[in-house]
């Protein structure tokens, strides 16, 4: 049987990528996506040390364990970073590129949503959501650009917005998460102008409904039970999506396959946003 043929442009071979909110969730299974197409330097980031680095040897056991991969081969390292805290993020991006160079991929997926009315939303939770969804997302892609425009190596930069860019969700109420998100988007379209001459591409990617533990927490809550199949019922496609169903995306904007894209908003969202 001969080797299945697949664009090399996809391939992840070489590229050190750093993935912020890793140890779950859409990040870490961006990390898988980025192993299974080659990448063999990756960066896990998240709020707790522990976490963060039991998510990278998990990385590593499981490509070394079920997928053939040469022991040593893969290398991830795990930091225990909050991404809105400046300083750390300042700091950790000077321990990677220590190690390892360079850094051509960041994908900042830590984010949070919570669900108040607008009218009872806690101040200071407000404050927090944007200083993680949207300075903390900031203080990444910045971090990152700053090393790549030092080393003069190109980049691609994706920010894991949300089609709550683009549409209210209904019925749980998130007018700060919804707002946050519209400034992600925003965001990047912004950094790809200000970028563009450098070589380093900013997209950001929006996802529908996907089942983690965010929407988990959500949909465990008592008061919402019933709200799973409103959510599909309002979705074209009928379900909501699989963590999974985000690999090609994330490895198309990582990789050299998407190089004349930059500014762009890739909405995965079963047609959401379409209705
Ligand atoms: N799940 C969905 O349906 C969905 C849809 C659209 C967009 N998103 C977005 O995708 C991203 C990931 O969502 P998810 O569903 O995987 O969420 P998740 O809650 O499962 O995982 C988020 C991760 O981010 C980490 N994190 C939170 N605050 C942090 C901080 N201050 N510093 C560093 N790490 C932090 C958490 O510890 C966690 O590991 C979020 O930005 C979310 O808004 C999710």
């Amino acid at each position: 049987m001969s080797a299945p043929r697949f664009l090399s442009s996809f391939s992840m071979e070489g590229k050190v990528c750093v993935i912020t909110g890793a140890a779950r969730g859409l990040g870490n299974v961006f990390c898988h996506a980025l192993v299974e197409s080659g990448c063999n330097q990756i960066v896990i980031i998240d709020l707790f040390p522990a976490d963060a680095e039991a998510a990278a040897k998990e990385l590593v056991r499981h490509f070394e364990e079920n997928a053939g991969v040469k022991p040593g081969s893969v290398e991830a390292i795990g930091y225990g970073v909050d991404v809105s805290n400046e300083d750390a993020v300042k700091a950790a991006f000077v321990q990677i590129v220590q190690k390892w160079g360079k850094v051509d991929v960041v994908i900042t997926a830590a984010g949070i949503v919570e669900n108040f009315s607008a009218l009872t939303y806690p101040t200071e939770r407000i404050k927090k959501l944007f200083d993680i969804n949207v300075h903390g997302t900031y203080f990444c892609a910045r971090e990152a650009a700053k090393h790549m425009i030092e080393r003069g190596n190109k980049g691609s930069i994706i920010l894991i917005s949300s089609m709550s860019a683009k549409v209210v969700n209904q019925p749980q109420l998130q007018t700060p998460y919804n707002a946050s998100k519209a400034a992600v988007t925003h965001m990047a379209s912004s950094l790809a102008v200000e970028w563009a001459k450098s070589g380093i591409r900013v997209n950001s990617l929006s996802p529908g409904y996907m089942l983690t533990q965010l929407t988990k927490t959500i949909l465990d809550k008592p008061e919402n039970a019933g709200l799973r199949p409103v959510w599909e019922s309002m979705t074209p496609m009928g379900k909501m999506g699989d963590p999974s169903e985000l690999k090609g995306a994330i490895v198309y904007l990582a990789s050299d396959a998407s190089s004349f894209t930059t500014g762009t908003d890739l909405r995965v969202d079963g047609g959401y946003t379409c209705i």
